[in-house]
């Protein structure tokens, strides 16, 4: 009889972990570190993902996690599970990685005139 209550104990924990796991996985995205910059001259710029988008009224993933074919944005297909550096590269020919993050970023803050768009404000210490 003790035995089984422990299992069921255990089954039940598990069960909490696991959704607790998925729920907050994009959550934990408070800043943007891609690996790619090996020796950083900037702190990662703040980026609280969910309360951004949120906030900013992103709804197409796509918008930065977007996919190309024959260089013509697919609209319903994503890339969240891939790394921006994994298809732009640091030395990107002719737009290196960090000028792809910027142009992401600070691009639509300066279009939509919200967001920063001063180093300080984005990279902060
Ligand atoms: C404004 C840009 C932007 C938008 C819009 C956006 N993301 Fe992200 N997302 C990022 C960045 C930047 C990262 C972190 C760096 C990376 O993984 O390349 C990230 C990371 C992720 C990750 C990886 C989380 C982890 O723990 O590593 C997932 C999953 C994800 N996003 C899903 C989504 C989904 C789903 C949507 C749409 C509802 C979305 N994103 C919209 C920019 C964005
Ligand atoms: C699956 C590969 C892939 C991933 C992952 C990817 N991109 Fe791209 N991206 C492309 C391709 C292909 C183009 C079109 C050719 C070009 O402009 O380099 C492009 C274009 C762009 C452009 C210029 C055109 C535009 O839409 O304004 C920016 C800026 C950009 N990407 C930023 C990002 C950022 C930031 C991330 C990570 C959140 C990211 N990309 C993730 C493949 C990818
Ligand atoms: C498509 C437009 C768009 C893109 C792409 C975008 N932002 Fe924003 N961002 C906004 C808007 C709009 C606001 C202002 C939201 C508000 O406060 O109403 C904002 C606000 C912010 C803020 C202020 C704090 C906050 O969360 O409101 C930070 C920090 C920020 N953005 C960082 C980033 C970073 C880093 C990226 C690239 C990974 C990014 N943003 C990409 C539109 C965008
Ligand atoms: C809207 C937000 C935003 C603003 C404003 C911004 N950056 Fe960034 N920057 C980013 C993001 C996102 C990355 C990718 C971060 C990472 O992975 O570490 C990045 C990466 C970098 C990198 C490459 C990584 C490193 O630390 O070596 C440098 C250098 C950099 N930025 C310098 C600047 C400078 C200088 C300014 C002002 C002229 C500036 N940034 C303004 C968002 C921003």
């Amino acid at each position: 009889m003790k035995r089984r209550i422990w299992i069921l104990y255990l089954i039940a924990v598990t069960a909490v972990a696991i959704v607790v796991v998925t729920a907050y996985s994009q959550e934990n995205v408070k800043s943007v570190q891609d690996s790619a910059f090996k020796t950083k001259m900037r702190p990662g710029a703040v980026f609280l993902h969910d309360e951004h988008n949120e906030k900013a009224e992103i709804d197409d993933c796509g918008t930065c996690h977007h996919v190309y074919k024959d260089g013509v944005k697919v609209e319903d297909e994503t890339s969240e599970d891939m790394e921006c550096s994994e298809c732009h590269k640091i030395i990107g020919d002719p737009v290196p990685l960090v000028a792809k993050y910027h142009l992401r970023c600070k691009g639509c803050h300066e279009e939509k005139k919200a967001g920063p768009v001063m180093c300080s404000e984005c990279h902060v210490r």
